[in-house]
């Protein structure tokens, strides 16, 4: 029996971590409403979520099983809820995600915590909200706003909302007890209390916001089955209620078992899973609270951003006052920009900005539990840093570089402490990129390394684990991709061929794209200081040498692969582009033709995957998950498409088989093959 406080029964929905709703707590919600029915000392009923949370939504453990289906389902509890003859309120706090919210709108009042955070994720997970969420959320709150918060996927919070008919009240206070005050009002007014599913929509201007929605949806979500099933599913809310439920119920069931969905399942389980400590790694990590970064450019002020989004304290560390002046704006100009755009408080700001100390003084290290360089990539440069942080870093702090490819054991040995060391690769920009390359020397203490992961959590984002190898895991993936688009201009592609092939697949940007935005000057240098070590007999491609030699550095320059008009690429490639090229294939006595888009695609993605198969093997990799998470956050690579081992596990072995003997042919001395058997682990 719930607890009754003032005559309103307070029914908890309890499943740790996040209250997700499966069978069980269907069970548990349906029996203890029945009882509050029963009940004469009931004039009103909450429903509350046990600890810091409300609802994640349904069990997504439970999807695809029979437990799903099992009565009541969500749907038929919901429809209980809406019928109740006793006024429901949903007390809302901390999070209230997909069925969770579903829930609180079938409710008859919602209170929430102005922290709270709200939203309809399901699209992210291939779906579209099953019960009610696109019927009853444009009725409360009209279809534009309704669409905006289902198309993308993120969840708000409820100060931001506050304004919307989405709640009855939104407090800084106790949520509980003005969810049961509002309750007690509802049933004591001599009015029926609002249902929103008895709210009506005007047909025609639902169907002109969402024609308008559809003609702008990106080219990455038409990709996905599951935006325009949303939009169908919303079209549905100017019918009856029952109607509308029944359409998007039909919409749901059609997209659950489609291939994006299964693959953005896949995707959620291994991402939490990658964050997760590996056997030989104890769970103690050390505690930090302070972070100091060396180097205060892009990439340092980027992590001094994400540290304090953090809650954490940060001393931003350069050598000379002009430097660190610029390093210091860059922090606080992000900021008064977020501010600006509305999208932060200026209370957090103001929090953030005091948290942050900029200085000079290298004997300041000894403050901080963790101190990460972010210089210039150079391993002599780092070297030299690590041989100053060790004179002044406090015992039993942790050391971490900044590298996407240095030997992370040469930087350690310049210290006294090696096993103090790891590797922390942050992708640009720092504070937005939600993957962290956590890079494990030969001599990284486990609890060191622990500590590293740990700190990728603090700060909400992936940490994936790689061992020490040039390039870790994200570098040598993306080389050998990059390599075998190379390769394709010289057999004859144009870059513009490329990209589009890639991108059509669903790839954020193509290969030559992403080349022109970080900047060519990154991967000549890179080059020129692998030179002398290059084997003469494999196979090089020499055009974005060429390029930067012409001053061609990419989209900084105006011109890279591209010419840039006013920052925008002209996505075709130019006459002296083309000249290269073709001066590239004539050098090689390559007869050029031209590459049909699945050709592309497909040799492209197999040089992804022969070399995150070859990773696995050699151990750098310790699971094919952390790469396909890699892949997707790191580089773009359709999160709909699980990664690239899940879409290798995916094809038919045979053609792989044969299309890597081809890959072999064309890459030439020094390809190593991977092991395709690997795969069966996947499938
Ligand atoms: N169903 C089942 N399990 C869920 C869940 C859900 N809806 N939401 C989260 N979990 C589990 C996670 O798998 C994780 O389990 P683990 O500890 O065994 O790995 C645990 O809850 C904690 O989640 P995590 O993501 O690690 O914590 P967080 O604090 O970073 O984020 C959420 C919490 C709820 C924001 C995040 O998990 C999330 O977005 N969940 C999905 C919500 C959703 O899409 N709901 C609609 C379903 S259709």
């Amino acid at each position: 029996m719930a607890p009754i406080q003032g005559g309103v029964a307070v029914i908890v929905i309890e499943h740790p971590p996040v209250n997700s709703i499966g069978l069980d707590q269907r069970l548990h919600i349906a029996g203890q409403l029945e009882a509050a029915q029963r009940n004469a000392k009931v004039q009103a009923i909450v429903i509350a979520g046990a600890g810091q949370v409300f609802c994640a939504g349904a069990d997504i453990a439970e999807f695809g099983t029979p437990r799903q289906v099992q009565e009541p389902t969500l749907r038929t509890l919901l429809a209980c809820i809406e019928a109740s003859p006793k006024p429901v309120v949903a007390a809302i706090s901390g999070l209230a995600l997909g069925g969770g919210l579903e829930l609180a709108l079938a409710c008859h009042g919602r209170v929430a915590h102005a922290s709270a955070r709200v939203g309809l994720p399901e699209v992210t997970l291939g779906l579209i909200p099953g019960c009610g969420g696109t019927q009853r959320l444009p009725r409360l709150i009209g279809a534009d706003a309704a669409v905006d918060l289902m198309l993308g996927g993120q969840a708000k919070c409820a100060h931001q909302l506050a304004d919307s008919a989405l709640f009855d009240r939104v407090t800084s206070g106790d949520v509980l007890q003005a969810a049961c005050d509002h309750a007690r009002a509802l049933a004591a007014a001599d009015k029926p209390f609002p249902r929103v599913g008895s709210r009506a929509l005007d047909a025609q201007a639902l169907r002109t916001a969402l024609e308008m929605r559809r003609s702008k949806l990106t080219a990455r979500q038409q990709l996905q089955p599951a935006f325009g099933a949303l939009l169908d599913a919303v079209g549905a809310a100017a019918l009856p209620l029952e109607d509308g439920l029944r359409k998007e119920r039909e919409l749901f069931v059609r997209l659950i078992d489609t291939p994006a969905a299964r693959a953005l399942r896949y995707q959620f389980r291994i991402e939490r899973q990658a964050a997760k400590p590996l056997a030989d790694m104890p769970a103690a990590a050390r505690a930090v609270l302070r972070v100091a970064v060396i180097g205060a450019g892009t990439m340092g002020a980027g992590i001094a951003i994400a540290a304090l989004d953090a809650g954490l304290a940060v001393l931003l560390l350069e050598q000379d006052e002009a430097a660190l002046a610029q390093g210091r704006q860059r922090v606080l100009g992000h900021y008064r920009s977020r501010l600006a755009a509305g999208k932060i408080r200026a209370s957090v700001a103001a929090q953030n900005e005091a948290r942050l100390t900029a200085t000079t003084d290298w004997a300041r290290l000894r403050e901080a539990d963790l101190v990460i360089e972010a210089v210039y990539e150079d391993l002599a440069v780092k070297r030299q840093v690590f041989g100053r942080i060790d004179l002044h870093a406090r015992a039993g702090a942790v050391l971490a570089t900044n590298t996407s490819y240095l030997d992370v054991d040469a930087i350690a040995s310049a210290t006294s402490r090696p096993g103090d060391v790891l590797g922390l690769h942050f992708f640009s920009p720092a504070h937005v990129i939600k993957l962290l390359e956590v890079v494990r020397g030969s001599r990284t203490a486990p609890e060191v390394l622990a500590t590293g992961m740990a700190f990728g959590s603090t700060l909400k984002k992936t940490p994936v684990l790689a061992a020490n190898a040039f390039g870790f895991i994200g570098n040598r993936i993306y080389n050998a991709y990059r390599r075998q688009c190379e390769f394709m201009l010289e057999d004859g592609a144009w870059p513009e061929d490329v990209d589009a092939a890639l991108e059509a697949f669903g790839f954020a940007m193509g290969p030559f794209a992403v080349a022109d935005m970080s900047g060519l000057d990154i991967a000549w240098r890179m080059r020129k200081a692998q030179a002398a070590q290059r084997d003469p007999r494999e196979r090089y491609v020499p055009i974005l040498d060429w390029l930067c030699e012409a001053g061609r550095l990419g989209r900084k320059a105006a011109a890279g692969y591209y010419s840039y008009i006013d920052g925008r690429p002209v996505r075709s490639s130019d006459a002296i582009v083309r000249g290269l090229i073709e001066h590239a294939s004539e050098l090689r006595g390559v007869q050029r033709r031209s590459l049909p888009a699945q050709e592309i695609l497909r040799r492209a993605l197999l040089g992804m995957v022969n070399e995150a198969l070859l990773l696995l093997e050699e151990g750098v990799a310790s699971r094919a998950g952390d790469v396909d998470v890699f892949m997707v956050l790191g580089y773009g690579f359709p999160r709909w498409e699980g990664g690239p081992l899940y879409w290798a596990a995916r094809q038919d072995r045979g053609q792989l088989a044969r299309e890597l003997d081809r890959l072999a042919q064309a890459t030439g001395h020094g390809f190593t093959r991977g092991n395709l058997e690997l795969l069966s682990q996947l499938a």
